[in-house]
């Protein structure tokens, strides 16, 4: 029986507040568990019991002090406040027209239990979500949500695939590595992936199915993409950033195309690294570096997920994910993020 159907209406919830402004990698002591009075609902809001919650290397951004582009994408967590991220749940309570009891909902405040959610609200980016046993709450925060999306249209769209282009992928046995190395396998490619630990370089080429892949632990980032695209590539995927693009933008040929969709190795760093030395070659060879969010093509979303279910039906791609249980293993996750110590996507499971 599911809460909504038992009529339980809960007092108190639990929520991860951010408690310090981390230096470097996040640690267990710069959150807290709160426990907070559920309130009564307001004239168009929604109880939200949240079952699954999203964990994204974003989320170290607005972790700092410096708000990267104000009034709009990556606003700062606050402290003492609860942080926020993808999350999906069911509805306890609703006074809203447009939402029921029972409903599920994809929503932007995860990191508590229970959500208060506004259609007015524009920060909560709610959305209903149909949820079926083929298709559980949690695949809107993996193969149906952001993330795969950002692999589809940043291959798509920034990066303008076209016939026959080399594309490599960094971060490839991540949440957006893994789906665009699958897409871009779909699509006929041939897929170069790198990845951080043997084990996962194995995954990229066995499971996700690249032609090849490298630790970029191992040795120079350059060196193994000599070895294993000798003639150069078309198409990078950066999720990196760092020595992952300055390699790539020497391995690009004429008329190549960078999709920059991220820059972990920069994330926790106090002071932004400087940028790659060799953006001559960018000038040089007519190349194209284009950054994105998903959310910049949110047109193509339906599209995408009408493309993904027939994939996901047909078995031909496999969406691995991390799961960490328990709300308070929130904070254990993100550093497990960037520890490299997640497979697929990174979700949090609440009880
Ligand atoms: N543009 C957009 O709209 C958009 C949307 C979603 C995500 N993103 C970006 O996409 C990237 C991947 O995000 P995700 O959610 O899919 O996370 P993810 O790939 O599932 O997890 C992060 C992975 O990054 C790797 N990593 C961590 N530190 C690294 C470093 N210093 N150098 C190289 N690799 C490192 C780790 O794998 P290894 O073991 O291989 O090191 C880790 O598993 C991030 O940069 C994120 O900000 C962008």
């Amino acid at each position: 029986v599911s809460a909504a159907a038992s009529g339980a209406r809960p007092r108190h919830g639990r929520e991860i507040h951010l408690v310090a402004r981390p230096e470097g990698l996040p640690r267990e002591e710069d959150f807290a568990v709160v426990t907070v009075d559920v309130p009564e609902l307001r004239d168009d809001e929604l109880l939200v019991r949240n079952t699954w919650m999203s964990l994204d290397p974003s989320m170290r951004i607005r972790m700092n002090e410096r708000v990267l582009l104000p009034g709009s994408y990556l606003p700062r967590f606050e402290l003492h406040r609860p942080i926020g991220g993808w999350a999906v749940g069911e509805v306890l309570a609703s006074r809203s027209a447009d939402h029921a009891v029972g409903d599920w909902v994809f929503h932007a405040y995860g990191w508590r239990e229970y959500a208060v959610v506004s259609p007015r609200d524009t920060k909560a980016s709610l959305e209903p979500i149909a949820v079926d046993a083929e298709t559980p709450a949690r695949t809107y925060l993996g193969a149906l949500g952001w993330t795969a999306f950002t692999a589809y249209v940043g291959l798509l769209e920034a990066a303008e695939l076209r016939a026959g282009d080399v594309v490599f992928i960094s971060g490839a046995a991540g949440a957006t590595g893994s789906m665009a190395v699958q897409i871009a396998k779909l699509r006929g490619h041939t897929v170069i992936g790198s990845a951080g630990t043997a084990a996962k370089v194995a995954h990229v080429r066995a499971t996700l199915g690249a032609d090849a892949a490298f630790c970029y632990r191992d040795g120079p980032v350059a060196d193994a993409l000599a070895a294993l695209a000798p003639e150069g590539i078309d198409v990078y995927f950066d999720n990196v950033a760092g020595e992952h693009l300055e390699a790539a933008l020497d391995a690009l040929r004429p008329g190549g195309r960078v999709a920059l969709c991220g820059a972990i190795s920069t994330y926790n760093a106090a002071t932004p690294p400087p940028g790659p030395m060799n953006l001559f070659a960018a000038v040089a060879k007519g190349l194209t570096l284009r950054g994105f969010l998903a959310r910049m093509y949110d047109g193509r979303r339906e599209e995408f997920r009408a493309a993904m279910r027939g994939w996901l039906r047909e078995g031909r791609v496999v969406f691995p994910e991390t799961v960490f249980e328990g709300l308070e293993a929130a904070p254990r996750g993100i550093r497990a993020v960037f520890a490299g110590e997640n497979v697929g996507k990174t979700l949090v499971h609440l009880a």
